[in-house]
């Protein structure tokens, strides 16, 4: 966003508030809002279009946007799952199929929202591969993948065997995309974080980008039904109180972790964004 993503609708709003997790504890409430108190410890994250965002002392969110912070992790734990694992729920909603037993494939289980979506997977009793740098591996396995693949070590193609049910593609690349609608059973589902509606919406402003990227999606959709007989889809975080309902039950009891590598002060985020933290 700093560097103009979303300027399409954000552009007429500037000055924006960025940040879209948050963790801390409720000062106000608005005389409509019944399942918070004053006081109280909560978690949560801002919808993608919100323009007043978190990366200050006060943030307002509405009561959906929020849940009790679990318990059993602090506030800088915390702050690091909503946003991550609620977009992976999104992912998980479209495939409920992908529930017990099923295979899922998660395309870049190394970043935030692909190791959300190995967890929630996991915990929906599905079995779970995932593609991640050299680094990542060991995490993967631990968080209950049955098993991760180096994508800058390994060939993906030769190293996964069998057909999925769904796959989570986070990276969306060309190859990637290849590569996951090919690891599909007919039927299978394949969802990509990487919808073309933003930068088409960028390009060629509201009017003309949205009905042009509603179009390559049906037709894409159109397209691998007929070649490969799969469904295939744009994946877009919501915020959404069931899911932030089970992602903090997750959390509470251990099964929904994020690490958090380093901690920075609000008036260092410019300098730190530039490095890729968010
Ligand atoms: N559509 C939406 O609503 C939505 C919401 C959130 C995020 N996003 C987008 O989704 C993407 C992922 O977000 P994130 O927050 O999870 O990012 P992130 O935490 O920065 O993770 C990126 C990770 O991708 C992995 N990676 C890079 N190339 C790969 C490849 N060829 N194969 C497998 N893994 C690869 C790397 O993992 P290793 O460290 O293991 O190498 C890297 O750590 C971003 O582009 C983001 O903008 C979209």
């Amino acid at each position: 966003m700093r560097a103009g993503y979303g300027r399409s609708v954000f552009e007429p709003l500037l000055p924006l508030v960025l940040g879209r997790d948050v963790s801390g504890e409720v000062a106000a409430v608005g005389t409509s809002v019944h399942s918070l108190s004053v006081g109280q410890e909560v978690f949560g994250a801002l919808h993608p279009t919100a323009v007043r965002g978190t990366y200050t002392d006060y943030a307002v969110l509405s009561e959906e946007e929020l849940a009790a912070k679990p318990a059993s992790i602090t506030h800088v734990e915390a702050s690091a799952i909503p946003f991550a694992a609620l977009t992976a729920w999104q992912d998980l909603l479209l495939c409920l199929w992908c529930g017990y037993r099923q295979r899922l494939l998660v395309i870049g289980g190394g970043g935030a929202v692909g190791f959300a979506a190995i967890q929630l997977g996991v915990a929906a009793g599905c079995y779970v591969t995932t593609t991640c740098g050299s680094n990542s591996v060991a995490r993967m396995l631990e968080s209950g993948a049955e098993q991760a693949v180096d994508y800058t070590a390994e060939d993906i193609e030769v190293a996964i065997k069998g057909k999925f049910d769904a796959v989570f593609d986070t990276i969306g690349l060309p190859e990637t995309e290849r590569t996951g609608i090919n690891f599909l059973k007919r039927g299978g589902h394949y969802m990509t974080l990487q919808g073309e509606a933003a930068a088409l919406t960028d390009r060629y402003g509201l009017v003309v980008g949205l009905p042009l990227a509603t179009s390559i999606l049906w037709k894409k959709q159109i397209q691998y039904r007929y070649s490969h007989g799969i469904e295939y889809w744009w994946t877009y975080m919501r915020a959404d109180s069931d899911g932030l309902a089970e992602i903090r039950r997750l959390s509470e009891i251990g099964k929904l972790k994020m690490p958090v590598e380093k901690t920075f002060r609000g008036e260092d985020i410019p300098d730190r964004a530039s490095e890729g933290c968010s």
